[in-house]
């Protein structure tokens, strides 16, 4: 590419045209060669569902088809600073407990900070009790639940690309759980709400949740994040108890309209070269081709 002085002057504008090609050409490249990770995370310390093995099982089946690739583990230890910041997402999956130590909560933390993106199902909201950021991160805790049962779920907000395939109002075998505060209180836009008429609490309810009854949401700042951290994106939803659901095509297109919608944070390495946390797996080509494209940022202005 190196030219003498005058030849360069004389093709200026020539030259630009295949600087601006590969510039405009690179990001999209890496968008689709880099696949997004995520971690899925199912510890248990107190009740552990036995959909559990069913529920990564379907996910698993499924990452190919939004382009991402999963890895489960229930180990603590995997939550360091070297190895959260592998991952565009970490996915919390029906915990229930103290399922960090301090040091977990710590890189936690971190991770948030940096950027990281963070998606919860159904009892992910009945861990980590007392972890502020976990709190505000996921957006409220679990408080109790009716038996299961047959009820009704309500899209409050049809644009979200979770619920955007759901029927308006969409027929559900599960739990309808109760928190212990308002989603809503730290930012999170509610898009999934229980229609308390189609089913039998008998309650008590000791919290204020808000009305309309929440059942799923997202924050587009995810507000677990500290002063002055990136905030990434969060996505939680209630729903996900039985095998059944999670072989249901209308419930896993829910939770991978709530995946997609998280990543596209662009807070991470999926859809940012420049982030500081996110699959590496195939940057060596990216991290070549971003440096040979160095020149045209300083040639574009
Ligand atoms: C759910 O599936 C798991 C296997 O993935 C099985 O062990 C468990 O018994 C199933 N639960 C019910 C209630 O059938
Ligand atoms: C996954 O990647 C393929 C090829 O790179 C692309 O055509 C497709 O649109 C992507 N799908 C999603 C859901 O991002
Ligand atoms: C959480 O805090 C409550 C109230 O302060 C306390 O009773 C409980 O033991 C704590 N739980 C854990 C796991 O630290
Ligand atoms: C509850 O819903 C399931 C399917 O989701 C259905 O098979 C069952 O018949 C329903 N039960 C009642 C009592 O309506
Ligand atoms: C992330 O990038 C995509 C593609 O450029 C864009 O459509 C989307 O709006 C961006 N998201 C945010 C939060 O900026
Ligand atoms: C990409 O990541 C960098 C570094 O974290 C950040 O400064 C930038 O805002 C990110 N871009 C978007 C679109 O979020
Ligand atoms: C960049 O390319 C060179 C030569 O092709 C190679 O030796 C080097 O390992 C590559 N760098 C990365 C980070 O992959």
């Amino acid at each position: 590419m190196l030219q003498p002085p005058s030849a360069f002057a004389m093709s200026k504008t020539l030259a630009l045209i295949p600087i601006l090609l590969v510039s405009l050409a690179l990001p999209l490249l890496a968008q689709k060669t880099i696949p997004a990770r995520i971690l899925i995370y199912s510890a248990t310390r107190e009740f552990r569902h036995d959909s559990i093995p069913t529920a990564i099982q379907a996910l698993q089946s499924k990452a190919s088809s939004i382009n991402v690739t999963f890895d489960d583990t229930e180990d603590q230890n995997q939550f360091a600073d070297d190895i959260l910041a592998g991952y565009d997402a970490l996915l919390f999956l029906d915990n229930t407990g103290e399922v960090l130590d301090d040091e977990g909560k710590a890189a936690f933390q971190r991770y948030l900070n940096l950027g990281g993106n963070f998606i919860g199902i159904h009892s992910a909201s009945d861990c980590l009790r007392n972890t502020t950021f976990y709190e505000r991160e996921l957006g409220a805790y679990f408080d109790y639940h009716p038996p299961l049962q047959n009820a009704t779920v309500n899209v409050i907000d049809a644009s979200h690309p979770s619920t955007s395939i759901l029927p308006a109002q969409w027929k559900v075998q599960d739990e309808m759980y109760n928190f212990k505060s308002d989603p809503r209180s730290v930012g999170a836009v509610v898009i999934l709400s229980a229609d308390e008429s189609s089913y039998n609490d008998p309650g008590p309810r000791n919290f204020d949740q808000g009305t309309p009854h929440p059942t799923a949401w997202y924050q587009e700042h995810g507000a677990g994040v500290e002063n002055g951290g990136t905030s990434g994106r969060s996505f939680y939803t209630s729903l996900g108890h039985l095998n059944e659901t999670w072989q249901d095509d209308l419930f896993m297109a829910h939770v991978l309209g709530g995946i997609t919608w998280t990543l596209q944070s662009n807070t991470t390495r999926a859809f940012n070269s420049s982030a500081m946390v996110g699959n590496t797996e195939s940057t060596s080509t990216s991290t070549n081709s971003t440096s040979s494209s160095g020149p045209s940022t300083e040639s574009g202005s």
